[in-house]
């Protein structure tokens, strides 16, 4: 478990969240005591990245029950809205959906029991989640970690981190495996517009392990690779469809194709929580859309002239066909053809 901080933790009721949007100059602290703060952090970036996400959404849904249950509430019926506020505060990332319908699934299963055992097995339920989360980055992280040698410089983008996960990260979870092991890597971090989460955050977390991290503005990494710098890129997902599309933070695409034309390996690691097999391909995938603000200014700041016309996608999608390989918690799965075949399970040694 990572020591330098905890980007989310259940203490007496509350979550209590590690304020990303104030990162990396202030290290303080958001005590969510119900599931409408829960909410307002995730639309706010509070707590970001898939798999925070959703865990930060089944603890929004422990706090709905206990809430529902002191209001003496219908459980059953409060919890539908609960449920629907929490659903409906990021499209994107799956990881949100799939904690949720593990907690709506407890729910069910207890349904004919008092309201107080219905919140106590919705809580158990979340700390499940939290724990399986931790052991997940883990073993992903030595799964990936045979994919990086000795040496090797990594691009990444956005923040795939500790800071994104309860703890390890996803890409990052690799990194730092592949650094345990002994070797070593260097990292290059895209700054990541308009939010500035590599800028901000991945540099903050490599940083604190001591792991070498060089940033770049997003345009740089062309320029990077032509000259030799990169040897792998490295990202998350947001969700990834059942041909192995993957939709990440906006600019993924741009590195994908730009490693495909230099020849350098393009990967993408993830929880088996971020596949969703009910798309066939990335294309019907919901793009978050953002406010204009976020690229008009910085902080209040404005940096483009009042009343210009915007366009935010948070997310952008990467076809499969650019994808190495595909880093998960069961295995590295190999491009087959153009795309994924989780039937085919093949670890990194073979
Ligand atoms: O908008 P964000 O900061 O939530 O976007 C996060 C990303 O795009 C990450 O790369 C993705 O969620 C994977 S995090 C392990």
């Amino acid at each position: 478990m990572n020591e330098a901080f905890v980007t989310l933790r259940w203490e007496a009721r509350s979550l209590i969240l590690l304020d990303q949007t104030q990162l990396p100059e202030r290290e303080v602290y958001l005590v969510c005591k119900d599931y409408r703060a829960v909410a307002e952090a995730i639309r706010r970036l509070v707590v970001r990245g898939a798999p925070a996400i959703g865990i930060a959404g089944a603890f929004g849904v422990v706090l709905g029950a206990y809430e529902l249950i002191q209001k003496k509430a219908d459980l059953f019926a409060g919890l539908a809205t609960v449920f629907t506020e929490l659903a409906g505060t990021r499209p994107t990332a799956v990881n949100l959906f799939w904690a949720l319908g593990r907690m709506e699934k407890v729910a069910t299963a207890h349904r004919t029991e008092s309201p107080e055992a219905v919140a106590a097995a919705l809580e158990a339920e979340a700390l499940r989640l939290y724990q399986e989360d931790i052991e997940t980055n883990r073993r992903l992280g030595v799964h990936g970690a045979a994919l990086l040698t000795d040496g090797m410089t990594v691009l990444t983008i956005c923040n795939a981190g500790a800071l994104a996960t309860v703890a390890y990260g996803t890409a990052l979870a690799v990194i730092r495996a592949a650094v345990q092991a002994g070797k070593c890597i260097k990292t290059v971090a895209c700054e990541t517009r308009p939010l500035l989460q590599g800028a901000r955050l991945t540099t903050w977390e490599l940083m604190k392990d001591g792991i070498p991290v060089t940033l770049i503005t997003d345009s740089m990494a062309g320029y990077l690779m032509q000259q030799g710098w990169i040897q792998a890129v490295l990202t998350g997902a947001d969700r990834i469809a059942a041909n192995g599309d993957v939709v990440n933070k906006i600019g993924t695409y741009m590195l994908a194709v730009l490693a495909h034309a230099h020849g350098i390996p393009f990967y993408v690691a993830a929880p088996m929580s971020t596949f969703d097999l009910t798309l066939p391909d990335g294309q019907r995938i919901p793009i978050e859309e953002r406010a204009a603000e976020e690229v008009t200014g910085w902080r209040g700041q404005q940096i483009a002239p009042e009343g210009v016309a915007v366009y935010n996608p948070a997310f952008d999608l990467t076809p499969a066909r650019f994808v190495q390989a595909w880093i998960t918690e069961q295995g590295v799965f190999w491009n087959q053809g153009g795309k994924i075949d989780l039937r085919v399970e093949r670890s990194p040694a073979d």
